[in-house]
C-alpha cells in the first residue's frame, strides 16, 4: 500500500489524484497545496510548490511514499533531488533532468548532438550579436527566452522589427529575469501542433496517448497564447504509423541521449512537436505531464496509475511495458477560464451549476476556493470539464452539455474544441 503526495494545484494535478486515488494499493491522499477540487475528494495541504524544504518536511513527516510532482518550477529547483536525498521516492525529473524544460539552449544542443529533429535555432546572450542574425534570417521569426518564463517566454514575430523588440525586452529590459538573458532565435515552423508524452525511468520509455491542446484564448487559434483552453484525445493527426516515428525518431533517441550525459530520467517526458511538410518535429520539451493534456489522457488510460508512477520512480518500467491498455474511447476537455484571462481577471466570483448531471462528464478543477456552500474563482484557468464517450464527436457534445450548465460571471471558453477533426460540428 502507498501514501501518495500530489504536488500542484491545477486540473492536471485534480486529474493526477482521482486517477491514482483509484489505485488498489493507494492508502491516502494528498495534494500540496490542491484547490477547493482537491479538499473535497481527497486532503490538502497549504504548502506552496515551490517551498522545497516544505514539500520535504510533509512528505517525511506524513510518511509519503511516493510524491508525484504536477508543475515544472519545483523540479527546475531540485525538488525531486531533495526528496531522494531523503530516501522518498519521487516520479519525475531531478534539476538536471528538468534542464530539458528550463534551458531551451541546452535543449537544443542535446536535440543536435542527439539527430532528433527540431526546429533551427541559434543561441545569444549578447545583443550585439543578435541583431546581425535578424537581418539574415527568415520572416515570421521565434523568438524564446532560454529559461522558465510561466509560459511567457516565446513570441512568434513577423517582422524583423517586432523581433528586434522582443530580443531587446528579454536581452536589455530583463523582461523574463535571469530567464531571457540567453534568447533564442527560432527558425518558424509551419503544420500541426501535438503533444507526444511519455513515460521515462532511465531506460525504458513507454508511449502515452499523443493528445491535442488548443493554446491560444481566441476560437480558430486567435490571440494570445494561454496555459492551454482545452484538448483532446485521440488524434487523427497522430496515427499508430505516425506514433511509432515519433517515438523512434524523437523520444527515444531524446532519452538516450539523457541517459548517455549520465541523467537518470524518471517522469514524463513530453514533446511539443510541428509536423512540418518535412516531418515531425520538436518545438519544445516539458519535463512533466502536460495541462491540460493530462486531463484528457487520463480518463482514457485503462491500468492502474498508481503502479506506473511507483515503477517510473524506481526505474522498474521495463516490467510494466505491456500492462498499458487504452480505453476504445475519445475523449474531450474544455478549460473554463476567468473573463479577461490571460490578461488580468477578478477573482472570489461565486460558480454554480457543478452538479454534474452527465455520468460521462468529469470536473477538474483549478483556480478554485472554498466549499460546497460558496464555491469561489481563483485563478484564471477555473475548471477543465472532461467527457469520455464511444466517439470524439459525443465526448465533445457531452463536454460542451456540461460546461454550459456552469455559470460565474464572465466565465469564458473556447466552442471550437476538437471541431477540426469533426467537419459536421
Ligand atoms: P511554448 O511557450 O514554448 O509552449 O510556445 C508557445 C507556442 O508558440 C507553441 O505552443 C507554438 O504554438 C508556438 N511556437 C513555439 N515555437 C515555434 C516554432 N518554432 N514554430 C512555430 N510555432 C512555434
Ligand atoms: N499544455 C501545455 C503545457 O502543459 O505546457
Amino acid at each position: 500500500m502507498s501514501r501518495v503526495l500530489i504536488v500542484g494545484n491545477g486540473a492536471r494535478e485534480h486529474a493526477l489524484a482521482w486517477k491514482i486515488a483509484q489505485s488498489p494499493r493507494c492508502a491516502a491522499m494528498i495534494v500540496a497545496p490542491g484547490n477547493a477540487g482537491t479538499a473535497r475528494a481527497f486532503r490538502n495541504a497549504p504548502i506552496p510548490t515551490t517551498d522545497i524544504a516544505g514539500i520535504v518536511a510533509l512528505a517525511a513527516s506524513e510518511r509519503i511514499d511516493l510524491v508525484v510532482v504536477g508543475p515544472e518550477e519545483p523540479l527546475a529547483r531540485g525538488l525531486a533531488d531533495a526528496l531522494r536525498t531523503r530516501g522518498i521516492s519521487c516520479f519525475g525529473p531531478g534539476a538536471d533532468g528538468a534542464r530539458i524544460e528550463s534551458s531551451k539552449a541546452w535543449t537544443k544542443a542535446l536535440l543536435h548532438q542527439a539527430s532528433v529533429p527540431t526546429a533551427r535555432a541559434e543561441t545569444f546572450s549578447d545583443i550585439q550579436r543578435a541583431l546581425p542574425a535578424l537581418e539574415e534570417t527568415a520572416y515570421p521569426v521565434v523568438v524564446k527566452a532560454d529559461g522558465l518564463a510561466a509560459g511567457k517566454g516565446v513570441t512568434i514575430c513577423a517582422t524583423r522589427r517586432e523581433a528586434e523588440t522582443a530580443v531587446r525586452e528579454s536581452l536589455e529590459g530583463g523582461a523574463f529575469g535571469v530567464a531571457g538573458q540567453t534568447v533564442l532565435i527560432e527558425e518558424y515552423l509551419v503544420g500541426d501542433e501535438v503533444s507526444v508524452l511519455a513515460l521515462v525511468d532511465g531506460e525504458t520509455v513507454v508511449p502515452l496517448m499523443p493528445a491535442r491542446d488548443h493554446k491560444r484564448i481566441g476560437e480558430g487559434e486567435t490571440g494570445p497564447n494561454t496555459g492551454g483552453m482545452g484538448a483532446y484525445a485521440p488524434t487523427a493527426l497522430v496515427d499508430a504509423a505516425m506514433h511509432r516515428r515519433i517515438m523512434d525518431e524523437i523520444l527515444r533517441p531524446t532519452a538516450r541521449a539523457l541517459a548517455e550525459r549520465g541523467i537518470v530520467y524518471r517522469g514524463v517526458l513530453y514533446a511539443g512537436l510541428i509536423l512540418t511538410a518535412d516531418g515531425p518535429k520538436v518545438i519544445e520539451y516539458n519535463c512533466r505531464f502536460g495541462d491540460p493534456e493530462t486531463q484528457v489522457i487520463l480518463p482514457l488510460l485503462d491500468a492502474d496509475l498508481l503502479t506506473l508512477c511507483a515503477a517510473t520512480a524506481h526505474g522498474e518500467l521495463a516490467s510494466l511495458v505491456n500492462m498499458i491498455r487504452w480505453h476504445d474511447a475519445a475523449c474531450v476537455g474544455v478549460v473554463l477560464a476567468s473573463g479577461g484571462y490571460p490578461g488580468a481577471y477578478p477573482t472570489g466570483l461565486p460558480i454554480t451549476g457543478l452538479d454534474n448531471p452527465d455520468a460521462a462528464a468529469m470536473i477538474f478543477h483549478a483556480g478554485t476556493k472554498g466549499d460546497d456552500q460558496q464555491l469561489v474563482t481563483s485563478g484564471g484557468r477555473v475548471l477543465t470539464v472532461v467527457a469520455v464517450a464511444p466517439t470524439l464527436h459525443d465526448a465533445r457534445a457531452r463536454a460542451y452539455a456540461t460546461a454550459k450548465c456552469i455559470h460565474f460571471d464572465g466565465v469564458t471558453y473556447r466552442r471550437d474544441i476538437a471541431a477540426r477533426e469533426l467537419p459536421d460540428s
